[in-house]
């Protein structure tokens, strides 16, 4: 879209990228400038409803200076990993032009050119819920489409990894994968789609909130203490997370739902328990969350077969996947009754898969 007024334009263009959530884990850099990861991680996307970053970026002569706000708050962009993503897209733009407004802009006009960028999160931003991933992904999707950018979604997942390693997984919908790579450049450490949003529509995400409040440990900060002190983290990166890779890939072809509820809780557990083995140790689950993963164990033992997953990010809030959505139905019975909205140890639940299925704010 642009605008003139006095001579003056402004161009804009506005995306939205839902948030998505791993099911085998990413913690651990083995490049913290090029955000390279030390194992590959598998995620769903989860559907943008309730779960996304909307951002609109904007380009004028009269802007003298790049500029960002977050949820109306005016963020700095000095930070190496906005300045990268700014890099890497400016860098791969082509010739804009818009006739009926008069609008010309060459290839290399594009460094000149200062943004000003707006993004909202639909949920809670840093908890533990994946804003970052949905930031940057939203991030540089939307000014790469400003800037004409026509790379395919390989390159644009690689540039957006620079932003937030787990933004590299939200450039796809569906079940991803994120390949570590092996180069030293990052060249090959990009996003692959593993199957689309099509594939396996019965399952269903319940969001329980434990809590909205920003985290005191960010995943970056947290992984970096885990890479420097935890022993078991790199046991997980070359013992653990290799097969497991595997057997999910295989549980997400087959819609093998009891391999990958098996695969995805152990996988998160597996997770917390590098951040318990960190020095000092970091929590990011409290006696909610606790409780949480003792009711859905119970539940699947008495079931004698998994109906439900848990997995939880770096915060306190549960990722639950229901087998359908007759076990979801059953699952929002359970925690209704065992965390009665009085309590306030829930504070909402967010329901969906692909295509939402209902939000339930207690
Ligand atoms: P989370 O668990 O929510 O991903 P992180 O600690 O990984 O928490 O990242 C939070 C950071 O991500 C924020 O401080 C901000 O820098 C960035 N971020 C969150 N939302 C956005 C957004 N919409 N656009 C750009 N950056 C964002
Ligand atoms: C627990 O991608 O937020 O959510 O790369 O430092 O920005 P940075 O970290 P981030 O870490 C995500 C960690 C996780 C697991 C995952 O999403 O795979
Ligand atoms: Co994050």
């Amino acid at each position: 879209m642009a605008s003139e007024a006095e001579g003056q334009w402004v161009l804009m263009a506005t995306g939205q990228s839902p948030t998505n959530i791993a099911v085998i884990k990413y913690w651990g850099k083995r490049d913290e400038a090029l955000i390279l990861p030390v194992n590959d991680s598998i995620s769903v996307t989860l559907d943008p409803d309730h779960l996304s970053a909307t951002t609109t970026v904007a380009v004028s002569p009269a802007f003298s200076s790049d500029r960002m706000w977050l949820n109306g708050k005016e963020i700095s962009l000095s930070g190496g990993r906005f300045q990268s993503c700014l890099r890497e897209i400016r860098k791969r733009a082509c010739d804009f032009e818009d006739e009926k407004k008069g609008i010309k802009i060459k290839k290399e006009d594009w460094e000149k050119l200062h943004v000003h960028i707006a993004s909202y999160n639909n949920f809670p931003t840093a908890a533990g819920l994946a804003s970052s991933a949905a930031g940057f992904a939203c991030l540089v999707f939307t000014l790469g489409k400003l800037m004409n950018v026509k790379e395919d979604y390989g390159e644009l997942s690689s540039i957006a990894r620079q932003g937030s390693g787990s933004a590299c997984r939200s450039i796809y919908g569906g079940f991803v994968k994120w390949c570590m790579g092996k180069k030293d450049d990052g060249s090959d450490s990009i996003a692959v789609q593993l199957a689309d949003e099509a594939h396996w529509k019965d399952l269903v995400i319940i969001i329980a909130v434990v809590s909205s409040k920003q985290k005191e440990t960010s995943s970056t900060s947290g992984m970096r203490d885990s890479v420097e002190t935890s022993p078991l983290l790199q046991y997980r990166a070359q013992t653990v997370v290799p097969s497991r890779v595997l057997k999910m890939e295989e549980a997400i072809k087959n819609h093998d739902f009891e391999s990958f509820a098996k695969l995805t809780c152990a996988d998160s557990n597996q997770f917390h328990a590098v951040c318990l083995d960190t020095s000092p140790p970091i929590f990011y689950m409290n006696d909610t969350s606790h409780r949480i993963i003792s009711l859905v164990e119970k539940w699947n033992q008495s079931e004698g077969s998994p109906q439900v997953a848990y997995t939880f990010d770096a915060g306190p809030n549960a990722v639950l996947i229901a087998r359908n959505r007759k076990t979801a139905a059953l699952l929002l019975q359970k925690l209704l009754y065992y965390f009665p909205p009085q309590d306030k140890d829930l504070s909402s639940y967010l329901v969906g898969d692909k295509s939402i299925l209902s939000d339930a704010e207690l």
